[in-house]
């Protein structure tokens, strides 16, 4: 029977994540460890909420004595626990560091000091920077983050790699391209185009929509971060890419089309200050412990948007609790 704690797992990976763990492993037992920001809510995980083998503690990253008691006794850690998004870390970095980097250092140490067997670090692709030409980044390769968010994130990344060189802490590090699926918290691309789009309000892209995502479906991800949890070597970053680049004009297009509506719909706004064009990140490594992403583009950004549409109490509920943010950050932008 194996014990995990899964850090962020009432947030959109997180809640995912635990699913997929519960489905797979009929013996695991599962402890969520969440601070229930305004990004994370015991009602992504309802419908497994009842279910024995798991646990929610409501807690913060910052605080060494409510972890030590939630890992003790853990086998294994996911360390998820973030503020996430890149517009929010822009208006306010503090948070943002404090929550990615101070706290991920708590999660780490308390790790090391209950003797956990593995732990896996979600960092992103974001740490790598921005990539200018066709050649994709390897894990040896320099970070070079560029935003408060993912400097906060790359910071992690090298504490972790850092205790396993200092105290042999067996971390793995996963660097996942962007994520989309169900229970994504409607301040990222395609939930707030969604949402947008069934209420027939305008599509903000930012600059003139050009940049490039590379989507990986969250089922896609979660998958890689338990294969890496069972088969990645410690101590080492793997890449995880979507290997699915699309525009982010093309993106509100496709969701406009899906939900019937009209491009006129779509305005350009101002720019995010440091915005970075594209990622690009190579996966052979990841590939050559027979992973790959495999959810189909076109099925899952329907599936998806389905989802939202088939969710719309959850949908609106969750653009509410985001709305002073939103409110604040688009009138700037007009
Ligand atoms: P999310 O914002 O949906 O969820 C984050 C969760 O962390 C929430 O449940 C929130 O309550 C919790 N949390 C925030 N601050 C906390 C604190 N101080 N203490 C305890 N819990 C706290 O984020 P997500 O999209 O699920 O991302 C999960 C992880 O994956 C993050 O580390 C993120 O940096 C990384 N990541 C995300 C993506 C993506 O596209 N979503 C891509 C690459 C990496
Ligand atoms: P986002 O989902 O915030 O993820 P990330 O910043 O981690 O890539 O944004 C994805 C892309 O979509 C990014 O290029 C910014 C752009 N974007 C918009 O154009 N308009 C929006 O309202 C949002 C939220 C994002």
């Amino acid at each position: 029977m194996r014990r995990y704690v899964v850090t962020g797992g009432c947030g959109f990976i997180g809640c995912n994540l635990v699913r997929l763990l519960l489905a797979e492993e009929p013996e695991c037992r599962v402890r969520v460890y969440d601070a229930l920001t305004y990004a994370g809510d015991l009602r992504n995980l309802a419908d497994v909420v009842e279910d024995v083998r798991l646990e929610v503690v409501q807690g913060d990253v910052n605080d060494p004595q409510a972890l030590a008691q939630t890992l003790y006794g853990a086998d294994a850690v996911y360390h998820l626990a973030a503020e996430s998004h890149n517009d929010r870390a822009v208006l306010d970095p503090w948070t943002t560091w404090h929550t990615n980097a101070d706290g991920a250092l708590r999660v780490l140490l308390a790790a090391r000091d209950a003797d956990v067997e593995r732990v896996l670090y979600v960092s992103t692709d974001e740490v790598y920077g921005e990539s200018v030409d066709e050649r994709a980044f390897k894990e040896s390769d320099p970070l070079n983050p560029r935003g408060p968010y993912p400097a906060s994130k790359a910071a992690a990344d090298r504490l972790a790699y850092a205790l396993h060189v200092a105290y042999g802490l067996p971390v793995i590090i996963a660097r996942p391209t962007n994520n989309y699926g169900p229970y994504q918290f409607p301040e990222k691309l395609i939930p707030v185009m969604v949402h947008r789009a069934l209420h027939d309000q305008p599509l903000p892209l930012y600059g003139r929509g050009q940049q490039v995502r590379d989507f990986l479906h969250v089922e896609d991800c979660c998958r890689g971060l338990r294969l890496l949890m069972e088969k990645g070597k410690v101590g080492e970053a793997y890449n995880l890419p979507g290997e699915n680049e699309h525009q982010n004009i093309e993106v509100a297009r496709a969701v406009l089309e899906e939900l019937g509506k009209p491009e006129s719909l779509i305005r350009f706004v101002q720019d995010r200050p440091g915005h970075d064009t594209r990622y690009l990140v190579d996966g052979a490594r990841i590939h050559a412990l027979g992973w790959l992403a495999t959810v189909p583009w076109e099925e899952g950004l329907r599936t998806t948007i389905r989802w939202y549409c088939d969710n719309r109490d959850w949908l609106d509920y969750m653009v509410q609790k985001g709305k002073d943010f939103a409110d604040r950050w688009y009138a700037d932008r007009q």
